[in-house]
């Protein structure tokens, strides 16, 4: 097949909003691309050069990955790093391409976890696998409860130092872990840039602390899963369609589509309607709603689903009634005061 060379959208960076990283020189877009699912050997490889080329048109700047994100482990990775390398490498300038390390990735002790040994050779091979000579932005994935937390900062100065990476982040560490790790990272001139968190209507665990650590410290904050894997969407309303991640994922189950989640979940699609929006961008509006969160890294299995979730930053802002009647369905699950 004769391919044509992309040539990137003059208008690019036109309608992105980009937020700022905590008190970081580093600006992200509101929405950032996830490569975690959709981006294996499983999936065709022109719907996936599609899609990550239609997000930096987008203005997506940000690509999220990490060594163990296929399937099989490392294939997403291996094929974003075919896709710079055929049409991204005259813009690796204009690009951050985060990496991590913390679950298994390879056979015994030092295929997974914190180690600074497991650490830094999964640091190498990520950016063999990338083509690249450096990531932005080098995450440990999450806790290790064996390991200490000094060990894994140790490990993410050291790449930032080598000229590996150029920024470090944790993600899922709790705010008590997040607070050490912070003050170990600044102590040894490497502050943490990004903390990574599952973050969406339904799941409110960074509420509970890890935000307001985040916001003192001058941490920025990313929310993964901003869509609930789909089940904030009008996906799974009228039955589940062919080829869902529901159908294929190990992550997401069938039996999560309960009677009481498709009437909450209706009832939110009905306020998005109100406001002229998809189920969709009002989740990810929702998210990105305050400055600590600067962007939410969302999935797609197709292009149009990504220009779906990237016009929700265009969307005139919450009316307190309005975030009062969503916390009301999406915390209590009640249309009632
Ligand atoms: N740090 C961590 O531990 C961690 C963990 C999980 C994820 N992440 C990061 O977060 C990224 C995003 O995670 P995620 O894929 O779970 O995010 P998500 O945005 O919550 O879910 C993406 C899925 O939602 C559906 N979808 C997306 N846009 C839609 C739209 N406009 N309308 C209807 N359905 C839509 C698609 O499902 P279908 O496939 O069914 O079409 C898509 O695959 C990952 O790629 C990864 O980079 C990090």
């Amino acid at each position: 097949m004769v391919r044509i060379p992309y040539v990137a959208n003059d208008a690019r960076y036109d309608q992105m909003r980009y937020r700022r990283l905590g008190r970081s020189g580093l600006e992200v877009p509101g929405v950032s691309l996830g490569l975690w699912q959709n981006f294996g050997d499983r999936h065709q490889r022109e719907v996936q050069r599609a899609i990550i080329l239609a997000a930096f048109d987008m203005g997506i700047t940000h690509f999220d990955l990490a060594n163990n994100y296929g399937p099989p482990p490392g294939a997403a990775e291996s094929n974003f790093g075919a896709v710079v390398a055929s049409d991204l490498r005259p813009y690796r300038d204009e690009i951050v391409v985060a990496t991590k390390a913390g679950y298994r990735m390879g056979p015994g002790p030092y295929g997974e976890w914190g180690s600074r040994k497991y650490l830094l050779s999964s640091l190498d091979q990520s950016l063999t696998r990338l083509g690249l000579d450096y990531v932005d932005i080098f995450y440990h994935h999450r806790p290790d409860p064996d390991t200490p937390v000094e060990e894994s900062m140790m490990a993410l100065d050291q790449a930032v130092r080598s000229g590996k990476a150029l920024y470090a982040g944790v993600s899922n560490y709790g705010p008590e872990r997040t607070l050490e790790a912070i003050t170990i990272l600044r102590k040894l001139g490497t502050p943490m840039l990004v903390h990574q968190f599952s973050y969406h209507l339904y799941e409110r665990t960074p509420e509970q602390g890890l935000l307001d650590v985040l916001s003192r410290e001058g941490v920025g904050g990313v929310a993964f899963s901003p869509l609930a894997q789909g089940m904030l969407t009008n996906r799974y309303l009228a039955g589940v369609p062919d080829g869902s991640r529901i159908t294929h994922s190990q992550f997401l189950s069938q039996h999560q589509l309960t009677a009481t989640y498709l009437e909450r979940t209706r009832a939110l699609n009905d306020i998005a309607a109100a406001r002229d929006q998809t189920l969709a961008q009002m989740a990810i509006q929702w998210v990105v709603r305050t400055a600590t969160v600067a962007s939410a890294i969302v999935g797609a299995s197709s292009v149009t689903q990504l220009r779906d979730t990237v016009s929700s930053l265009s969307y005139p802002p919450f009316s307190d009634e309005e975030i009062a009647q969503i916390e009301r369905l999406a915390v209590h699950g009640t249309h009632r005061n």
